[in-house]
């Protein structure tokens, strides 16, 4: 098999070849997958056999089923070996190491680049979304007057940077709200679209809700305001997004991305990405300045002072076991556990499902409520009763309230069974 269009057309052919039949002579030896055969598998969603080796590459608890990835993500066994080794040479002789390794973030920045779907010069590596969203909202030109659309759905944290640039430099925050889960991409390009104004100079897309996970149309969006207004910036906060689903940055129209590596990616904890477009990094100031803060090179974001370099470059090592998944398979699996719970849960009595059922709105982010209990009372019952670790959301103004469930791609269909028979009771308490 020479392409991967010749791979396609011999698996399409096999029909029958699943990841059992390639994966089985392994398994029977009690021999791990070479990452080589995992990575030629056909996209497939559902194979047990080969989600095995992906549960079997995770150190997580076997006491408690972990259902709140959306929070912070465990790492696959090598990435925690990464760090745990390169932390320790780092402990040998720390200042050695902390100017010379700089070099091998470069390695890093082009591999995130590459499944960002952009060019390195456009991806600064910090800390998290928090910290890529505070460079762009304090680090674009307002003055007083200047408009900005947001959504009521946005992140907490995310807002409050808006409303402090707004209570010292008394921008207007125009706010648009969405009742959940929204599945009308026409509406939500339309709300978008008539909040803008001649005065408006930056529009933010959250592209996965920490909420329901409600996907959002960020290039509908970002083409129909710009249309509008030529001069708007489009800011995406991506925290949920990155590789979670299988999308490139530069396809989105935006002029800022900000992800976080220790979710969906499963990179070590504290790191994260912006993405600035080419044209807008002279214009973009830095939280932290940099010798030239008109520099149009990416790395003036990077002005961190001495930082976590060991955990920064096992991010490298995220990406790999990512890749061997595979993107759009990842994504498929993601969304293809979500609904397999959702769609059991559905049938209970007093269930309120929170999240589309579709692949164009939702991945593995779902979301539910009973009518017959609170939510704090859900979320204690599942970790007391049937130790399954879980989190209820609130948006700030107070609209939407939900338990939300995260599986990972390591979440294995029995535990998700258990979670369902564990609804089942709960909702069927009078
Ligand atoms: C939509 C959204 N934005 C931003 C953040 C902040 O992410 P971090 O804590 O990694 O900075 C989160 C965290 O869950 C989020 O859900």
């Amino acid at each position: 098999m020479s392409s991967n269009k010749d791979r396609r057309a011999f698996f399409k052919k096999a029909g029958v070849l699943s990841a059992a039949t390639l994966l089985s002579p392994y398994l029977l030896q009690g021999r791990s997958f070479p990452e080589e055969l995992v990575r030629k598998l056909p996209t497939i969603s559902n194979d047990e056999m080969l989600w095995k080796w992906v549960q079997n590459s995770y150190t997580v608890s076997a006491t408690i089923s972990n259902l709140n990835n959306g929070g912070v993500s465990p790492q696959p066994k090598v990435v925690q070996e990464m760090f745990e080794y390169t932390n320790r040479m780092f402990n040998e002789t720390p200042s050695r190491f902390m100017w010379s390794s700089q070099g091998k973030m470069e390695s890093v920045r082009e591999k995130l680049a590459y499944l960002a779907g952009c060019s390195a010069d456009e991806i600064a590596i910090n800390r998290n979304t928090t910290e890529a969203m505070n460079t762009v909202i304090w680090g674009i030109d307002l003055q007083k007057g200047d408009e900005v659309v947001l959504t009521e759905q946005d992140y907490s944290t995310v807002m409050r940077t808006w409303d402090q640039r707004q209570k010292r430099h008394g921008i207007v925050l125009n706010y648009i709200s969405f009742s959940l889960p929204i599945e009308n991409t026409d509406l939500i390009v339309k709300k978008y679209t008539e909040a803008v104004t001649s005065k408006t100079k930056a529009v933010m897309i959250t592209h996965v809700n920490n909420l329901n996970g409600n996907i959002m149309p960020v290039r509908a969006i970002a083409d129909a305001v710009k249309k509008k207004n030529p001069n708007i910036l489009v800011i995406v906060d991506g925290a949920h997004a990155f590789a979670h689903l299988d999308f490139n940055i530069s396809d989105l129209n935006c002029d800022y991305y900000g992800a976080s590596l220790h979710k969906w990616l499963c990179a070590p904890f504290g790191n994260g990405l912006l993405y600035v477009k080419k044209n807008r990094i002279a214009s973009t100031w830095q939280l932290f300045p940099f010798v030239d803060p008109q520099s149009d090179d990416i790395r003036k974001f990077e002005t961190l002072g001495t930082r976590m370099l060991p955990a920064e470059l096992s991010i490298a090592r995220a990406i790999e076991f990512h890749e061997t998944i595979g993107s759009k398979r990842k994504q498929d699996r993601l969304f293809y556990l979500k609904n397999y719970w959702m769609e059991k849960v559905a049938k209970f009595p007093n269930v309120i499902i929170q999240t589309s059922f579709s692949q164009e709105f939702s991945g593995a982010l779902g979301a539910f409520s009973l009518k017959n209990m609170k939510l704090g009372d859900i979320g204690k019952r599942l970790m007391n009763d049937y130790h399954i670790h879980t989190s209820s959301k609130a948006d700030r103004h107070g609209k939407y309230t939900g338990m939300r469930i995260t599986p990972h791609v390591y979440t294995k269909i029995s535990e998700l069974d258990r979670f369902v028979a564990a609804v089942k009771d709960l909702s069927e308490k009078s």
